[in-house]
């Protein structure tokens, strides 16, 4: 699992759980956009952080946000959920299909 991307290659792993399907993850890009961009389908509504649509629990790796507070519960974001429409790859990542 890398927290930077390898020398000249700019972008991390993304890998779905658990279907198991990977795509690039480039860190100037939300998940989302990667994911689409790598031909992987994933729930999605507002693109914003808003509607939740899109939430996915983080197995592996980590994320940043650019908003202050994505649609997330204090306890939603203590145990690993994201908001990939809002969330840009730090590393590599395993997202999986929340169970809540
Ligand atoms: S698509 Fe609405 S929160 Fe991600």
């Amino acid at each position: 699992m890398s927290t930077s991307p390898s020398p000249g290659i700019p972008f991390f792993t993304l890998r779905t759980e658990p279907d198991g399907q990977q795509c690039d993850a480039w860190p100037e890009h939300t998940l989302l956009d990667s994911m689409e961009q790598g031909g992987i389908a994933w729930p999605s509504s507002c693109r914003s952080g808003n509607c939740r649509t899109c939430i996915a629990q983080l197995a592996q790796g980590q994320v940043r946000y650019r908003m202050e507070w994505p649609g997330l519960t204090p306890e939603e974001h203590a145990s690993g959920c994201v908001l990939p429409c809002v969330a840009y790859p730090t590393s590599d990542l395993v997202l999986e299909v929340p169970s809540i």
